[in-house]
């Protein structure tokens, strides 16, 4: 080893000892006489001094070193004289005096400061991310990363998992994204598909016997990128034979609730996870990923204003849609300026406008809406509103998904603004018995909610035949601080009942025996009860970690274009590559 100490972890206690140390410089500062070299390495940073009475060859090489210059540095621990310790720093304490110090390679002027977190444009972070990663906010986010996987399999063997690895190189896995083709040479005209995730191979190994089986496994997504998405990305993806939905949320909550408490320094809003059903999340959040970490929830106040003479609301209501409300405490200053921005958020999500309510500190209304109704009227909706002075109003009356979305928007806005989304608290629910389909109307189809493999309610399996956009599914979705943070199911086993879903979501039996009849033939051979669920790893690394975006616990992430910019992914191929592919490729007028 080149080294005999890590930077870090020199205290009073190493005082005396000759220690050889070896890192990059974090910074040089040249006061006269001596030099000071912030020497900094995976485990922190720790003071070297060259003193040219001391070591006039140690010091003549110190005076050349720049920022990120490789060093290896022999010398003796001692003790900072009285004034000059820095409490900021876990070794600040000591200093390390030279007696050798060696230059192991030069660097170049980096393009942005390595020794503090200041921002730095994303561009050019992504560009230089062997740098990025340098700095101590990424390599902390990396390491706790690495952690909760190392917390994972152990948890996982313990309980009685087999890590078993599948193939990237396979068929479409339709978990509702586009797939990325991976062209054959071999088989010329034909494409694999990189995985959506390893859905078809974990339930294949539960008929294959495994009974307990988990991978941290890349999925592959071709969609449209957003803050919380890259189009490669890694789950925990796990599947047990014989249990039902309850089995896998609770082995689930528990791995969950010990990572939270035992890796991250953040608190644990409620345990256990508050669960609901997907009908009461809309109606009380207006979305089946509720952010549970503060409360405004959603006030239906149909049925008061159902008679109203205004228009608005009475027609809304009339035509089946609903008008719900959201309570904003101490926002009943917010200026015309600030309520018209909020009315933009509404009308993004397809609500017609805004209606508003203020109630002031001395009880008094001002309203968007109050002149066209009855003193009466108002009264009864700020009292079941629950409205007290100080209180904004916020209402919409649409269609009770736009309802839902509007005031689902809202919410969080204004959590945002009123700063109730505190990132140092994980806020987890379980949120279950979600609609197994959604209507198509472009395609005149069901597609299914989650994916195509999971199973009806047993007491909803009649509604397949029925009414099968009432039936519900054995899904349930892992919800973190409104996050989607894992999916799961319990699968269909029955070939019969997998064949009816294929015929709901319009894939005629030719199709799905082509796309999956390696599943369907599968179920015939003595398939057992199955169930799992996949936590996004990113997601969940993310929230423990206080970042608001999944970039920043990926050691190489791609840009909200698919591009690294690093390597310069994607970049076109070979002529050659492409005809030994079969592949030729159409441009410009050719297309
Ligand atoms: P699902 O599609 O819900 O379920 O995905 C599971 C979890 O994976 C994470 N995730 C993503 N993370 C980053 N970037 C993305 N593009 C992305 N897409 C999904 C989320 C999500 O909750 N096969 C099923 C699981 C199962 O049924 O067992 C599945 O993939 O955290």
């Amino acid at each position: 080893m080149l080294k005999t100490h890590q930077c870090g972890e020199l205290r009073p206690q190493h005082a005396g000892q000759s220690v050889t140390l070896a890192g990059w410089v974090n910074r040089q500062r040249d006061h006269g006489g001596l030099i000071f070299v912030d020497l900094r390495d995976r485990s922190g940073r720790v003071q070297v001094v060259t003193d040219p009475t001391h070591a006039p060859d140690a010091h003549d090489v110190a005076t050349k070193v720049r920022q990120e210059y490789v060093l290896q540095v022999r010398g003796v621990v001692r003790a900072r004289p009285e004034g000059l310790t820095n409490p900021d720093m876990p070794t600040g304490d000591v200093e390390v005096l030279a007696e050798e110090v060696t230059i192991l390679n030069a660097a170049k002027t980096p393009p942005f400061y390595i020794f503090d977190d200041s921002p730095v444009d994303e561009t050019l972070r992504l560009k230089y991310r062997y740098l990025d990663l340098r700095r101590q906010r990424m390599q902390r986010n990396i390491v706790l990363r690495h952690k909760v996987v190392k917390t994972i399999r152990d948890f996982l063997n313990d309980h009685g998992f087999v890590e078993i690895e599948t193939p990237i190189l396979f068929k479409t896995t339709p978990e509702g994204a586009r797939d990325y083709l991976v062209p054959s040479r071999v088989h010329p005209g034909t494409f694999y598909a990189l995985p959506q995730s390893p859905q078809q191979l974990k339930q294949l190994l539960m008929v294959a016997g495994f009974e307990r089986y988990f991978q941290i496994a890349r999925c592959f997504r071709d969609e449209d990128q957003r803050g919380d998405r890259q189009p490669e990305f890694t789950q925990l993806d796990m599947e047990m034979s014989f249990v039902e939905r309850d089995d896998v949320m609770a082995l689930t909550e528990e791995m969950m609730t010990g990572i939270i408490e035992n890796l991250s320094d953040r608190t644990l809003l409620t345990k256990p996870f508050p669960r609901f059903t997907y009908a009461e999340a809309m109606a009380r959040y207006g979305t089946d990923r509720p952010d549970i970490r503060f409360g405004m929830e959603l006030t239906d106040v149909s049925d008061l204003v159902a008679g109203s003479t205004f228009r608005v609301f009475s027609a809304t209501v009339a035509s089946g849609g609903q008008v719900k409300g959201i309570r904003a405490p101490g926002c009943a200053v917010y200026s015309r300026r600030q309520i018209d921005e909020l009315t933009e958020l509404a009308q993004k999500e397809g609500a017609q406008g805004l209606a508003w309510l203020a109630l002031d500190d001395a009880g008094e209304v001002r309203s968007s809406f109050s002149k066209f109704l009855s003193a009466e009227e108002t009264a009864a909706i700020v009292a079941h509103m629950g409205a007290v002075p100080g209180d904004l109003l916020l209402f919409v009356a649409a269609p009770p998904k736009v309802t839902a979305a509007a005031l689902s928007a809202l919410r969080l806005e204004l959590g945002d603004r009123l700063g109730l989304r505190d990132r140092q608290v994980l806020g987890c629910c379980w949120v279950v018995e979600f609609p197994l389909f959604e209507w198509n109307a472009d395609e005149a189809r069901w597609d299914p909610s989650h994916h195509l493999f999971t199973a009806p309610m047993a007491e909803d399996l009649h509604l397949l035949d029925s009414d099968p956009g009432a039936a519900r599914g054995q899904q349930y979705d892992f919800v973190c601080n409104g996050e989607e943070t894992g999916g799961g199911s319990i699968r269909i086993h029955q070939r019969d009942v997998q064949e009816k879903v294929f015929g709901l979501i319009g894939l005629d039996i030719e199709t799905a025996r082509e796309r999956f009849g390696h599943m369907l033939e599968a179920f015939e051979y003595g398939t057992p009860p199955h169930g799992g669920i996949a936590p996004g790893i990113d997601r969940l690394v993310m929230l423990l970690a206080g970042e608001s975006n999944i970039r920043e616990v990926m050691a190489f992430p791609k840009t909200l274009q698919a591009a690294d910019l690093m390597a310069g992914a994607p970049s076109p191929a070979e002529p050659k590559q492409l005809e030994e592919l079969h592949i030729r490729l159409v441009t410009g007028d050719e297309k």
